[in-house]
């Protein structure tokens, strides 16, 4: 891609992907055919299907787009290695396989490029509600009968863990406490369906989730929240390219404090019903940054806001408090003139004038994005490899980017 004009138009944006993979495994939990609406065409989604069909279920695409899951009455539950080391988040179906068959074998998901994830907490709070576990030979097996409500302390707000656990939890006997709990718009989203699935689940999208055990759930037709992180893209890439441009279809709600920060650095956001209209007209201005759980400013964002203050009028400090590891992307920005100096797990950006196109290599979703908005502003050519990384998560990226007027264009699968 190159130095691209100003952006302009209007965008439409995906269902969030860190909610359908957890409603895709939400629809293990009841028997029969589910519909999800909104979940995007990425690969992660298509692993997940994957996922769903080793466990007996039948995953598809009906003729307007919505996902459709057939779960039948028995589940093989178990999650192999193959498919969990592509993505960890398919260890999300150990709480719907705990519940519904009273044993699961999941594969330990391996290290990644944000550094080492543990599933400790989800293990703990399954201990906690009567699962018992061995691990070998790579898997974690869990036994239990059915599932007893308890009160449960998250010693940190994990997003997947917290979904896990309320999927384990909603058909225990009795009532679970989640203290602690993530309270990510995608956790609301997630008890949204279970809720209309007959789930009784109160304080979602707070630190204190409440669920009432049910003896059964049924299978609904959800439609999946919109992805703030696709989102938050499209805002950096206009941040760095200039223009105005126009998000459809998102809820400026769910991106509080990622829209303050963008305002201080210099944008000017107009929220509408259901949209954002985003525009600059002066050149960025450096802030600090911290990320946290939400609602603090989402690790997931980081690196896009890390590419925009690398071209940011002044020094910033950007502190990563979610995943120590999370800093890889950095020395590829570097290769492409950033000035950016790591200590500990705060990167301190001092910002430029303009980077300068080069190859560089994406190595994960986030991080792929962000070089590829980094490259909108760059002078002459920026070439990113490791573009499956950013089909992880993004349906149509390049296309959507070109229909904003971005000189880009994908050369190979
Ligand atoms: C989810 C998102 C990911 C996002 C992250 C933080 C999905 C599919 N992914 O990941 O995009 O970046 O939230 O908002 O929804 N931890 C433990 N033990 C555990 C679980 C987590 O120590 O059992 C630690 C992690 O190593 C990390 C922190 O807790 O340091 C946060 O992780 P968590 O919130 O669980 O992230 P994910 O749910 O994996």
């Amino acid at each position: 891609m190159r130095a691209s004009h100003p952006l302009e138009g209007s965008v439409a944006i995906q269902g969030a992907k860190n909610s359908a993979l957890k409603l895709m495994a939400a629809a293990l939990l009841a028997p029969g055919t589910t519909r999800l609406h909104q979940v995007p065409d990425i690969t992660d989604v298509a692993i997940m299907g994957e996922v769903l069909t080793a466990i007996g279920a039948e995953v598809s695409r009906d003729p307007d787009g919505a996902l459709v899951i057939s779960t039948p009455e028995e589940l093989i539950p178990v999650a192999p290695y193959e498919l969990v080391e592509k993505m960890r988040a398919s260890v999300v179906v150990f709480g719907p396989l705990l519940a519904r068959q009273g044993f699961a074998r999941v594969s330990l998901p391996g290290g990644d490029d944000f550094g080492h994830r543990p599933i400790d907490i989800h293990l703990r709070a399954f201990g906690e509600l009567g699962a018992s576990f061995v691990t070998e030979h790579g898997y974690v097996e869990g036994r239990c009968g059915r599932l007893v409500g308890r009160e449960i302390a998250f010693e940190f707000p994990s997003h997947t863990a917290t979904d896990n656990v309320l999927m384990a939890a909603v058909t225990a006997r009795g009532t679970t406490v989640i203290e602690n709990a993530a309270r990510e718009p995608e956790v609301q989203d997630l008890a949204a369906m279970l809720i209309a699935m007959g789930a009784q689940i109160s304080g979602a999208g707070t630190s204190r989730i409440e669920i009432e055990g049910v003896d059964a759930l049924h299978p609904v037709d959800h439609t999946t929240i919109p992805d703030r992180v696709e989102a938050a893209t499209f805002l950096a890439a206009v941040g760095i390219a200039g223009g105005s441009i126009t998000l459809d279809g998102v809820r400026p709600e769910h991106m509080d404090m990622l829209l303050e920060k963008l305002v201080t650095m210099g944008m000017s956001i107009h929220r509408g019903e259901g949209s954002l209209t985003a525009s600059i007209g002066e050149r960025l201005r450096s802030v600090d940054i911290a990320t946290l759980p939400y609602p603090g400013v989402a690790t997931d964002y980081k690196p896009l806001l890390v590419t925009m203050l690398s071209v940011a009028n002044g020094v910033a400090i950007a502190s990563e408090n979610v995943f120590a590891g999370r800093f890889g992307y950095i020395d590829e920005l570097r290769r492409m003139g950033a000035d950016i100096t790591i200590e500990g797990h705060h990167a301190i950006v001092r910002g430029r004038d303009q980077l300068s196109g080069a190859p560089v290599r994406a190595r994960d979703i986030r991080a792929g994005a962000a070089l590829v908005i980094a490259g909108l502003g760059a002078d002459g050519v920026t070439e990113v490899s490791g573009v499956e990384h950013i089909d992880r998560g993004y349906e149509l990226f390049v296309e959507k980017l070109r229909g904003l007027g971005a000189e880009i264009t994908r050369e190979f699968d």
